[in-house]
């Protein structure tokens, strides 16, 4: 039977034979933080950023993927840049030190207050999303006497293959202008006749989690030949493109999304041989990857609890985490792998379902995951877990979030505290006397 540690390479096992993350002792980590934890490799993070930046020099990180303060230092200190996609995200860049000209603010519905935020933040583009947002921006720059550079996001009309929640390109989708009726070239024209703002290029992202890249090609051709309609059009050849993110990750051992260069390199290809055909100049080209930076350098660390054995049915491994922590399964039906911590070598000999602590049936985490014999008390490691997770954590029947941890060269630094009840409850008021009631 095969052993439990996943994904040779990623992740190590010490002289005690313990998961080691970043060359931080998972048990210690446990020990030193409680759990759950999530735990980040930081160097794995620090490499995924450089081969984007080698390979796209444009290079953006997905903030929404994963964002603390300490995070968008790491991201600055790699000298890539960011995407926020909302006020709150552009704050804590700010709040990190984040030169404002390396971001670029996305949203499909920005509040005129963020978008006053971000012209006055300084931020290097705006990703409009919609006519009337560029009307809105117009404006806006106008009152404050400011002149921010743009993109204007558009949507090819192209499906990519992956979970329905989170393909963005096809023409049903509430993101960017759409090409099909001409709507994205008058977009374009409209732009370019405003005056308090500046057109430098076009955006698409068409998907998450993609491993096939024939939609990406075939999305980045259709934004090429909207380029070169545009110059016959208007004479303006718009100088950037931004390809958007979607690089897919691990998550199961047979996974095999292509990697970051081989990725970069098929779409630079596409795009350049597109130009060629119009005979149009190859765009600077920017990118925006979240998942396939943080995914796959994240661990979350939880106690193993209650093992309950439903004979001839399952048997439920009870941690003390779940659906806050990590909602993607029960949003997309996503698949992890997992381990003990104290034994990822030992064989795994019996099959569990990972349940969580939230009053839910649908707060499973696996199922059906192999793991060596395990026993409450254990530390349990599940795999992948860096991207859409700490992220999009809820205080679901009230559980604070865990705290999170980078690792680098067996230190382990805390960046984000573990929530207190007191945080839970910090933005409570009482009821007001005058309307409580006396039974
Ligand atoms: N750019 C735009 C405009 C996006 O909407 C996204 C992701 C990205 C970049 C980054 O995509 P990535 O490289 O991470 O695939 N919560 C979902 C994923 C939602 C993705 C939303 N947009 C999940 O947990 O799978």
């Amino acid at each position: 039977m095969a052993n439990t540690l996943p994904f040779p390479g990623r992740h190590g096992v010490n002289d005690a034979g313990h998961l080691t993350i970043g060359g931080c002792d998972a048990l210690e980590l446990a020990a030193t933080f409680g759990t759950p934890l999530y735990v980040f490799d930081e160097q794995l993070i620090r490499d995924n950023l450089r081969a984007y930046r080698a390979a796209i020099p444009g290079s953006l990180y997905a903030a929404k993927a994963f964002l603390t303060v300490a995070m968008a230092q790491l991201v600055a200190s790699e000298g890539v840049g960011l995407d926020v996609v909302s006020g709150g995200e552009l704050a804590t860049a700010l709040r990190a030190g984040f030169p404002a000209e390396r971001i670029v603010m996305h949203g499909n519905n920005k509040s005129p207050a963020e978008l006053a935020e971000a012209v006055s933040a300084g931020v290097g583009r705006i990703v409009v999303d919609s006519h009337r947002e560029l009307l809105m921006l117009d404006e806006i720059a106008r009152s404050m006497q400011r002149h921010p550079a743009i993109h204007l996001r558009i949507t090819p009309g192209i499906k990519p293959d992956t979970h329905t929640y989170i393909q963005t390109g096809q023409l049903d989708s509430k993101f960017g202008t759409p090409i099909a009726d001409g709507q994205a070239q008058q977009l374009i024209i409209d732009a370019l006749n405003c005056s308090s703002i500046r057109l430098s290029g076009l955006h698409c992202h068409i998907g998450s989690q993609l491993f096939d890249l024939a939609g990406l090609e075939a999305a980045m051709r259709l934004m090429v030949d909207l380029m070169a309609e545009t110059r016959a059009a208007t004479g303006a050849a718009l100088p950037e493109l931004n390809i958007g993110g979607g690089l897919g990750i691990r998550y199961r051992n047979q996974d095999t999304p292509p990697d970051i260069a081989t990725y970069a390199a098929h779409l630079i290809e596409t795009i350049t041989a597109r130009c060629a055909v119009h005979d149009l100049p190859v765009p600077r080209l920017l990118c925006e990857p979240g998942r396939s930076i943080v995914g796959e350098a994240g661990v979350t660390l939880y106690t193993v609890g209650t093992i309950k054995d439903v004979p001839g049915i399952r048997t439920y491994l009870a941690v003390d985490g779940g659906m806050t922590d990590n909602p993607r399964p029960a949003l997309y039906e996503a698949v992890y792998e997992a381990t003990v911590a104290s034994r990822p070598a030992a064989p795994a000999t019996k099959i569990v379902t990972v349940a969580g602590k939230c009053c839910e049936s649908g707060d499973i985490l696996i199922r059906d995951v192999a793991l060596p014999e395990p026993q409450p008390g254990d530390i349990l490691a599940v795999f992948a877990t860096g991207a859409y997770n700490y992220a999009m954590a809820s205080h679901y029947n009230r559980l604070p979030k865990p705290a999170v941890v980078f690792c680098k060269d067996g230190e382990a630094h805390l960046i984000v505290e573990r929530e207190t009840y007191a945080d839970l409850y910090a933005k409570d008021l009482p009821l007001p006397r005058a309307a409580s009631v006396t039974l």
